[in-house]
């Protein structure tokens, strides 16, 4: 998209929501539904701002779910200097203010918003409100404040931690296809979890910025705040590798904090292991599913060496006290670790990806990483892994030879495949939740609305 058409699309739909909305609003507040669709936009002091778009043009979504750090993001439509208020008072009467950008400078910023929060207490509900400066920029000693913005709406979010409630929801493939989004996030509102894994493949092909922001902040869906109060972690799908903006997707969607992890794993920014309750949660990137000697890429990824790299990094994640000691393991990753169908090409066919014994040229399923990974999450005992890829639900049951389960999410397809009906393919939220002494997995079908299955995992 243009900037002149994300902009007049952004004015448009603003963060506030329609009338229409603000009566189905009234009725989620009255009703169970826990999590808030905001009835106000945002506002600009009368006074200071002299444009007539408003200045912030998403709601705020919560990144990288942590112990003591949160990212918040959000899409501005002109030059801005973002920041959030934040406290653990319901009227921030005790707010602290955190400016985007880190040492040094802010980060001045005409597209995406991102401010890292620190310094905070585990399993610990904090309230928060967004705001922008509009920035006047002529030069180096030539700038200034010409008005603030701020969303009227106070939010809110817990932490994680082993204090935290052990309840996540997992999506993936979700390939900008708004109609199955649309429905993974009103079940995922109607859930309420703790926090979501969303498991890569959330792009196609993203060229722009403004085709990321669309994705992240302001997706054509009626729950424009779909991620203001439930953090989100991701594992990124080889799509959301593809295209000149995916190769810096950190623009819109942050690296995790960097004291997270040790220096010899600066670069490896998406994984993450996080204690949530009784769960240990960690994130996994299976990177391309093509090779790095597939002529169709050039020479131009690097996922052998990723891959290598997340091993050690997995292999100290797993020591740690809190992930060590977690009754359930949960690992998360994109392309499937482990498949049973023969004609499934297993992502290893060197140089080209080809080989006429399987039905794609591209990985269905990760050889390389499962050869890597998954010794180490059998002796750590891991229970589950949840990919997606495939677009087509699938479970698999722990056998002797391979203790662990895995639960491949369902893709974007409606029922429909090649314009024919097909039932069984539909989009799915998996949801994990600890109730008496045990994981209970539950896979929701998006297309009928009904649970498609059931799991019941015991401690490791
Ligand atoms: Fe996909
Ligand atoms: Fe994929």
């Amino acid at each position: 998209m243009k900037r002149r058409e994300f902009i007049k699309r952004a004015a448009l739909f603003p963060v506030a929501v329609g009338a229409a909305e603000v009566a189905q609003a009234a009725d989620f507040i009255n009703g169970s539904d826990p999590v808030s669709l905001n009835p106000e936009p945002a506002t600009a002091s009368p006074d200071t701002s002299t444009e007539d778009i408003p200045l912030i043009v998403s709601a705020p979504m919560l990144q990288n779910y942590a112990e003591t750090s949160i990212g918040i993001a959000f899409a501005v439509s002109d030059m801005a200097n973002g920041f959030v208020v934040i406290g653990r008072r319901a009227n921030l009467s005790d707010g602290k203010t955190f400016k985007c950008g880190g040492y040094r400078t802010t980060e001045i910023n005409d597209r995406v918003i991102q401010v890292r929060i620190t310094g905070l207490k585990p399993a610990t509900t904090y309230y928060y409100r967004i705001g922008a400066d509009r920035i006047a920029y002529k030069g180096g000693y030539d700038m200034k404040v010409i008005g603030t913005e701020t969303d009227s709406h106070i939010y809110k979010f817990t932490t994680a931690g082993k204090g935290a409630r052990p309840h996540f929801c997992v999506i993936n493939d979700t390939h900008v296809k708004w109609e199955p989004f649309g429905r993974a996030i009103d079940k995922i509102a109607r859930l309420a979890p703790s926090c979501v894994i969303w498991n890569g493949d959330a792009s196609n092909v993203e060229e722009t910025i403004e085709a990321q922001q669309r994705i992240y902040l302001t997706p054509d869906i009626r729950r424009r705040d779909y991620a203001a109060e439930i953090p989100y972690l991701f594992c990124p799908g080889n799509h959301d590798l593809r295209g000149m903006a995916n190769r810096h997707l950190e623009r819109v969607w942050m690296y995790r904090q960097p004291e997270e992890r040790q220096t010899r794993d600066w670069d490896l920014g998406r994984n993450f292991a996080v204690r949530m309750g009784d769960i240990a949660l960690i994130g996994l990137d299976t990177a391309e599913d093509k090779l790095d000697t597939n002529p169709k890429f050039a020479g131009l990824f690097n996922s052998k060496a990723y891959r290598e790299a997340q091993t050690e990094w997995l292999r100290d994640a797993l020591k740690r006290k809190e992930i060590a000691r977690a009754p359930f393991l949960v690992a998360f990753c994109h392309i499937p670790l482990y498949d049973d169908n023969p004609k499934h090409n297993p992502g290893d066919v060197t140089p080209d990806d080809k080989d006429p014994r399987y039905s794609s040229d591209f990985a269905m399923w990760q050889r390389t990483c499962a050869r890597m990974w998954t010794p180490l999450l059998e002796k750590a005992h891991c229970q589950l892994i949840i990919t997606a890829h495939q677009h087509h639900y699938k479970y698999h049951a722990p056998t002797k030879e391979r203790p662990w389960a895995q639960i491949i999410g369902g893709g974007p397809e409606m029922g429909i495949s090649d314009g024919r009906k097909n039932k069984s393919l539909f989009p799915t939220v998996i949801e994990g939740e600890v109730r008496d002494k045990h994981l209970h997995i539950t896979i929701h079908n998006l297309l009928t609305g009904d649970v498609q299955e059931t799991f019941e995992f015991a401690k490791r």
